[in-house]
């Protein structure tokens, strides 16, 4: 298939494979240039589908050096290679089972697109997720087709690892046999010069288990951390949901060029480095965190992902949502319950709702794509795990341990589906579903609008969903929603503790009869919904919940109304900063039983693109300049009248003693650095500049110079950054992000470019394209700049990166994703930065499916 024609599949159209193989072995003769892949495949005929069948075989970028059916080389008439593939017409197949044998030659020093098997500093990998295995020979690569896979590796690397078991190994070759049937794209192979950390974990039936973390020579030092969050997630998984690994052996091998965050593969997992590596001085603790969070998510993929994977990659929420629900839970149990939910809701609001709210907009489940890479979405994760939970309100704890006991019975060595899935609950728990299921196949964020009436001891609520038309999706039936309520007496105290009201109608009242008084509702517990809530409610009533609400996400929910709706009013009518909400934060700051890191995030105020969100749901232009002047006004505010409440919690919250990145001392230290950067508007930056010097790790020191940086003193701070930390790459990629994030947004676009000429900006790294133009593209009102600079500088590398990495280009334009809401002077300048890319020839199919979708979005 060409680039100029970019073919739509449907779900609709699926048909299981016509073949089963029923072994696969591959042998790797590698070469920087010109690898040889030799693979041998038993095929069966599918009972699935009667008849005689072409055998196709995806493929692309080889070059074919033989090809023979049980033995007998082919005739190149009896194959027809096109760009994706191969096809072998019935005609020259057996009727019965045959193996098929190919020899092909790759080029893994050449692969730019760190898709199929690439070199990351003089390491092999691979990255065969979703389609690249295509890209390593012929196959049929789909995730219906599950196979045990036999590899031998032939490479004078001291280092060669593959999926399952050793096999052996002798000098120059190495042997592995993962006896798990799993599709083509949960295959890997590395081989390097890589040292290990090791370590062992005996399952609960006694299983024992060789763990391994591979890194270059240098890092081993900085492994500890991530191989115990894999031993905690070993021992959850058995705990929490009765899964047990399954091989003898576990890798994870950690390389610096990579387009995502990390893979799964069977028994040798592939990792960005950034997500391995870690020590005090050269990580913070929000890094920490995330790396015991995807070490376990790409554990428990083990189960939820390869040992019952999907049927097709329209079915991707179904391992990549179910995963990041586990992955939730697995870090609320490790640290605080409260603080993981409320973090894990700002990032659904601020990538998925901003996903759904725009021209990107698509259900959990799509029904169509162009390129799958391009729908490794927020929706997809975010969304799907929020689903899940849902699903675990209507069911109950018990409802969902057994349906999950059951899905596992059911499912397992299988490809699977949405409705398998659902299937499942249903059967365990007697449930019907049919409505439930809308939240997968349905694209929009319902909006909920509440009101209330007092009658005589009786307390009526009563709901109205609506949500807006999406691309594609203008019917949107009501959905079931699970309201999570508390009522609570005008003097604080809890009448009703938290039930959950099913809501299944477009409108719907629910009764709380015999009060003494009329309560103070507390709607949306937990946020046991993904939905927008509509409710008319004075500034008086939230301060009221912020200081008394039991449930903490709908106290930090309260405070959180408060300040958007404070700054919309500043923004909108250039009132004065809001008392009502200083007050609230100067009490809940200052109040020593609520828990550093939740007052943390109370501190922190909502973000622009936050605000920008919100106003263009109300139906105005943002105005990235405004926004922007309107936070700097209300934090200086804030910084004034709560000095003296900051000045006590920078002196307190200084954590003493050895460094531990758990959940105490990192909410300690978010604490005090939210101090810090209110003090740093006020104090000249003495205390930010002192704190740099002192630092002993990398949480205060990125702090300290994120205030400088913001301050317009960074300069010798960031030359002594650069001194200590110049060779460690993730470090660096630290300073190149921290500087244009943080920068005056008038100056974003020229610092970008100065960094962009930096002889450091590697730009073919992902992660240091990423830190850089994500850095740029997070500061809103230095990317929305209204003469268009950002627009412009970031289109031109999007346009150089495409022609090597079109993944990582195509998730970078999302960028733009927001064009639309802006005043017609910004759209103009985005349309025309947007079209400029698209124009360019040869544009990949990932980057012009992207923003031909989001260009979609309006006519103007
Ligand atoms: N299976 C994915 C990795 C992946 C994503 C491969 C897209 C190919 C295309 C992996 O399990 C994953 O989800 N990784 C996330 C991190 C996770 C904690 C959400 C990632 O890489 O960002
Ligand atoms: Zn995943």
């Amino acid at each position: 298939m060409s680039d100029a024609t970019p073919e739509t599949i449907y779900l609709k159209d699926y048909q299981p494979f016509p073949f089963q193989i029923a072994q696969v072995e591959l042998t790797f003769r590698l070469k920087p240039r010109a690898t040889r892949v030799l693979s041998r495949i038993a095929f069966t005929p599918n009972p699935a589908r009667p008849g005689r069948h072409d055998l196709f075989l995806h493929g692309e970028k080889l070059k074919l050096i033989s090809a023979a059916i049980d033995g007998k080389p082919l005739p190149d008439s009896a194959l027809a290679i096109t760009a994706g593939g191969l096809t072998v017409a019935a005609a020259h197949l057996p009727q019965g089972p045959f193996t098929w044998e190919a020899e092909v030659e790759i080029d893994p020093e050449g692969n730019t697109a760190l898709e199929g098997l690439y070199m990351s500093g003089g390491i092999y990998c691979t990255q065969c997720e979703a389609e690249g295995f295509r890209k390593i020979t012929y196959y049929p690569d789909r995730p219906d087709v599950m196979a045990p896979f036999r590899v031998r590796i032939e490479s004078e690397m001291p280092v060669l690892l593959s999926n399952g078991n050793p096999e052996g190994r002798g000098k120059g070759w190495a042997e592995w046999d993962d006896p798990w049937p799993k599709p083509a794209y949960l295959f890997a192979l590395v081989a390097g010069d890589l040292v290990n950390l090791p370590d062992r974990f005996t399952t609960r039936s006694g299983r024992e288990v060789e763990l391994n973390i591979w890194v270059r020579k240098g890092d081993l030092d900085r492994c500890h951390y991530a191989m115990d969050s894999l031993k905690r997630s070993m021992t959850w998984d058995e705990e929490v949901y009765g899964r047990e690994y399954d091989l003898d052996i576990f890798n994870i091998v950690a390389v610096d060029d990579f387009n995502m965050g990390a893979m799964e593969n069977k028994g040798l997992n592939i990792f960005n480095s950034k997500l391995v590596l870690a020590s005090p001085e050269t990580a913070t603790d929000l890094d920490f965190e995330r790396i015991e969070g995807v070490i376990a998510h790409e554990y428990f993929h083990n189960w939820t992902g390869n040992r019952i994977t999907c049927r097709d990659w329209f079915q991707l929420c179904l391992k990549e949502g179910l995963t990041v629900f586990r992955d939730q839970e697995f870090t609320s149990d490790m640290r605080s319950a409260p603080v993981k939910r409320i973090a894990d809701v700002l990032t659904l609001r601020a990538r998925q709702f901003r996903e759904d709210m725009g021209p990107l907009a698509h259900p959990p489940r799509p029904d169509h794509f162009v390129e799958i890479n391009n729908f490794y979405t927020a929706t997809v994760y975010e969304k799907g795990a929020e689903v899940i939970g849902m699903l675990k309100h209507l069911v109950g704890d018990d409802g969902y341990r057994r349906a999950l006991a059951l899905y596992f019975d059911r499912h397992d060595g299988e490809a699977a589906t949405i409705e398998d899935w659902l299937k499942v609950f249903e059967d365990a728990t007697g449930r019907d579903l049919t409505q439930f299921k809308r939240w997968y196949t349905d694209a929009g964020t319902p909006r909920l609008s509440v009101s209330e009436a007092w009658n005589d001891g009786t307390y009526t609520l009563t709901f109205a969903q609506a949500t807006a038309p999406t691309p594609g999706q203008a019917e949107k039936p009501a959905r079931v929603i699970p309201i999570a309520v508390g009522l609570l007496n005008p003097n604080g105290d809890e009448i009703l503790p938290t039930t959950i009201l099913e809501m299944t109608e477009g409108t719907q009242s629910f009764r709380f009869e015999g009060l003494a008084t009329r309560p103070i509702p507390s709607i949306l517990r937990g946020f046991s919904a993904p939905v927008v809530l509509d409710r008319k409610v004075t500034q008086a009533e939230r301060a009221f919940l912020l200081a008394h609400d039991t449930d903490p996400f709908n106290k930090w929910e309260a405070g959180r109304s408060l300040a958007r709706d404070a700054l919309s009013r500043m923004i909108l009518e250039g009132e004065d900063p809001s008392g009502q909400l200083i007050s609230a934060l100067e009490a809940m700051a200052g109040d020593d039983s609520l828990d550093p890191a939740f007052r943390a995030l109370c501190l922190h105020l909502p973000s622009a693109d936050d605000l920008a969100q919100s106003l263009a749901d109300a139906g105005h232009e943002p105005d990235p300049d405004r926004i922007h002047a309107e936070q700097k006004r209300l934090a200086k505010a804030i910084a004034a009248r709560l000095e003296p409440t900051f000045e006590r919690l920078f002196g307190a919250m200084e954590v003493h003693g050895a460094y531990a990145p758990d959940a105490a001392q990192s909410g300690a230290r978010a604490l005090r650095l939210a101090a810090l950067s209110y003090l740093n508007r006020i104090d000249g930056g003495a205390r930010a500049k002192a704190l740099y010097a002192s630092a002993t790790n990398m949480t205060v020191r990125q702090g300290a110079l994120i205030c400088l940086i913001e301050n317009g003193t960074a300069e010798a701070a960031l030359a002594d950054f650069r001194d200590r930390f110049g060779a460690n790459r993730l470090v660096m990629d630290k300073w190149f992000a921290s500087q244009v994030l943080h920068a005056p947004p008038a100056d974003a676009p020229g610092v970008a470019a100065r960094l962009a000429a930096d002889p450091d900006f590697d730009w073919k790294n992902p992660n240091r394209f990423r830190a850089l133009m994500g850095g740029l593209s997070a500061n809103h009102a230095g990317f929305h700049q209204s003469s268009g600079a950002a627009y412009d500088f970031y289109a031109g590398w999007l346009i150089r990166l495409d022609a090597l990495n079109p993944q990582t280009t195509a998730r970078m334009s999302t960028a733009f994703e927001t064009w639309a809401r802006y005043d017609a002077g910004r759209r103009a300048k985005a349309r025309a930065a947007i079209e400029r890319v698209l124009a360019t020839p040869g544009l990949s199919r990932d980057s012009t499916e992207m923003l031909a979708r989001m260009l979609a979005a309006r006519q103007t």
